[in-house]
């Protein structure tokens, strides 16, 4: 890792004062700077806390919100629930994944969206549904995927 990334972590570990009690924090937040959380980081934070670095992979991999792989800007989560999957949800995943080129799981070369399936987000009324961010589109088609992936594009 370059040093100037090594200074970065170091002040996050000192933000804890070094405690591997906090060592999730540590990694959340390392996270929230990179949108992942590079194998290195993990390396460079078990060494400073003086922890097993199997310690460290093994909390990183049992934490859903952690991601090992890098991240895109936006991910999409398609939901996959009953209600969503009985109106079509299945069918929406196929079109994200054939209009970004990726599978489920994946980011975009250009590191714009990560493609994630969700087992319901709590609005059934509006299935089949896809939150990007905290942006929810309700009632979705296989027509509009476009149409969100460009809003995204466009956005920001
Ligand atoms: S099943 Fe999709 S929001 Fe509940």
């Amino acid at each position: 890792m370059e040093e100037v990334e090594k200074e970065k972590i170091s002040t996050i570990i000192n933000k804890y004062k070094k405690d591997r009690t906090y060592l999730l924090a540590i990694f959340q937040d390392v996270q929230r700077e990179y949108r992942y959380l590079p194998k290195e980081a993990i390396h460079f934070i078990c060494n400073e806390l003086n922890i097993p670095e199997s310690k460290g992979f093994e909390v990183a991999t049992f934490y859903k919100s952690l991601s090992l792989t890098p991240r895109g800007k936006h991910t999409v989560h398609v939901c996959l629930g009953t209600a969503c999957h009985l109106r079509g949800g299945p069918n929406i995943l196929d079109t994200f994944e054939r209009e970004l080129k990726i599978k489920k799981g994946e980011t975009t070369g250009d590191g714009m969206f990560t493609l994630e399936s969700v087992n319901c987000l709590g609005a059934c009324a509006l299935a089949p549904l896809v939150r990007v961010g905290d942006k929810d589109f309700g009632k979705t088609t296989p027509g509009i995927v476009q149409n969100i992936i460009q809003e995204f594009k466009t956005g920001e």
